[in-house]
Parts: structure tokens; C-alpha cells; sequence
């Protein structure tokens, strides 16, 4: 399986904190509303660092759990909770879990597949007739009506380096068709898009792209999709405090797969 990141150390942990700092709140309500119950069977595919399934396991009793995976386990293996647990999951390999999930929780992790229908069709395979899928994916279209060029020209290199990838930045918005069109009913479509600037401290989005920056930016220089000057200009801009940047829209995706097939 073929996965951009390949080092799961200190620096990867950190920048999967800070994604999951701006996007838990927003996960969370989107959980919240879907009428989580704590008998539920739960399975979170991607998990990173596992804040979604820790804030799962806290609300269910009565039999309930959470299957948290991830194609690297690394991190999610330090979670010790009594209703988790964890395994190694591909989503791009035929699942071992059929029709066994009454919630799969997929944040993140769909874009980056390069065969999307793939993935779809096992997602679907594990979830029980009836059961919730909470799909919460970025998508790019906010950043081109930002005002500031070379921010623009950085998402737009990224648009030629993802696409050789495999990547689709517009993940977000497709999504909730491709999973209508797999059958599965498309219950609510939200989208939460959060602008930053470059204030010093605590700062979890700034450091999240400039994280994200770092590792991309050198072969986007590399491969001609944007000019080193840019490149040096991104890391001035993301320390300036009043210049507020649009990031990609985390857009949240509810379906329900039919109790009957068809
Ligand atoms: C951007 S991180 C998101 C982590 C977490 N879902 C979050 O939102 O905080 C993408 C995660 O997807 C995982 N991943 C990538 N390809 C995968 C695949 N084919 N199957 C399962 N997980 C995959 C990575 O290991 C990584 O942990």
C-alpha cells in the first residue's frame, strides 16, 4: 500500500496532535448528532493517534467497542483502554470484519487512497445493515479565494504533485456522491473551514501546515510545480501574524448503509 508518509516518529506524532486538535471538536459534534449508542460496535480506520476512538470508547457501555486501526500501528498501540483495541488494517485489502460495525469513522485517510472505489467497497463490507459511516475528508476549494498569491501558488503545486499521487484535494466534496452512487443514503453534508494566522504559541493549524509544508514543499521545489522564492516566502508567512490563511474545508459526510440491499 502506498501511503506519502513513511516515518511514524516524534515529528509525524506531532503533526498528527495538531490535526487532530483542529478537527476532534468539529469530529465530535458531527458523533454527537449522529445518535451514538453505547452498546454500538465502533470501528475508526486511519486513526493516527487515536483521539476519535478514545472519545468513542468513553461513551459506550453495555458490550460496546472500538475497533481502532491504522495501517501503521505505531501510535494506536500505546492506547490502553478496556473497550478498544487494535490492529493493523489496509483499507485497500480485503477486510477480515464483515457486516460487523454499526459506526466506521474514516477522518483523513480516504483522499490519500489512490484506488477510492476500493476502498468504498470494503468500507461498505464492514458496516452491518443500518450501520453509520461518518466520512470527514479536506477539500482544497476555500485556499483559491484566498488573498495571498504565493499561498494560492503552494495549493496549486500541491494540486500537480498530489495528482501524480494519486491524491484528490477535492476529496471532500466528491465524497458524498461516490457514496450515493455505492448505495449507501447520503444523510447530511457539512463543512467546517477554519482560517489562521501565524501567532506565536499555541498555534495547532499553523503548526499542522507548516509540518505539512515542510515535508511537501522541497519536491514541489524539485519536481518545477513551484519556485524556491515561493517556497521561502510560505515560511515567512506562516510566522506573520496578520495575514490570515484559508485552509483545506474538513467536510463531513453522514451515510447509513441500507438495512435491505438495493
Ligand atoms: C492524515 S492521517 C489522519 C489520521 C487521523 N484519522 C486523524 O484525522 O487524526 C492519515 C492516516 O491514514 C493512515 N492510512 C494511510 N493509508 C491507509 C490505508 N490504505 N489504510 C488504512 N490507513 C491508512 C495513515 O497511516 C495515517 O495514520
Amino acid at each position: 500500500m502506498r501511503y506519502v508518509i513513511t516515518e511514524y516518529d516524534e515529528q509525524e506524532r506531532a503533526r498528527l496532535s495538531a490535526l487532530a486538535e483542529i478537527t476532534d471538536p468539529y469530529t465530535f459534534y458531527q458523533l454527537d448528532r449522529l445518535g451514538l449508542s453505547p452498546d454500538w460496535h465502533c470501528l475508526e480506520v486511519g486513526a493516527g493517534i487515536g483521539t476519535v476512538s478514545l472519545w468513542l470508547a468513553e461513551r459506550l457501555d453495555k458490550g460496546g467497542d472500538v475497533l481502532c486501526t491504522d495501517l501503521q500501528t505505531t501510535f494506536i498501540d500505546e492506547i490502553d483502554h478496556p473497550r478498544i483495541t487494535t490492529e493493523r488494517l489496509d483499507i485497500t485489502e480485503p477486510p477480515t470484519h464483515t457486516e460487523r460495525f454499526d459506526l466506521v469513522v474514516v477522518r483523513s485517510v480516504y483522499h490519500h487512497v489512490p484506488d477510492r472505489e476500493l476502498a468504498l467497497r470494503h468500507l461498505g463490507a464492514m458496516l452491518r445493515p443500518g450501520g453509520h459511516l461518518l466520512m470527514i475528508e479536506p477539500d482544497v476549494h476555500p485556499i483559491f479565494s484566498d488573498p495571498h498569491p504565493v499561498w494560492r501558488r503552494a495549493w496549486q503545486a500541491y494540486f500537480q504533485w498530489a495528482g501524480r499521487k494519486g491524491i484528490d484535494p477535492y476529496t471532500g466534496q466528491r465524497a458524498p456522491n461516490q457514496l450515493a452512487d455505492f448505495g449507501l443514503r447520503v444523510v447530511s453534508v457539512e463543512g467546517e473551514t477554519r482560517l489562521f494566522n501565524g501567532a506565536a504559541g499555541d498555534n495547532p493549524a499553523r503548526d499542522l501546515y507548516r509540518q505539512t509544508l515542510h515535508i511537501i514543499l522541497p519536491e514541489l521545489v524539485a519536481k518545477g510545480f513551484l519556485p524556491q522564492a515561493d517556497s521561502d516566502e510560505i515560511d515567512a508567512l506562516l510566522d506573520r501574524p496578520g495575514a490570515w490563511l484559508m485552509s483545506p474545508c474538513f467536510i463531513a459526510t453522514h451515510a447509513v448503509k441500507p438495512a435491505v440491499a438495493g
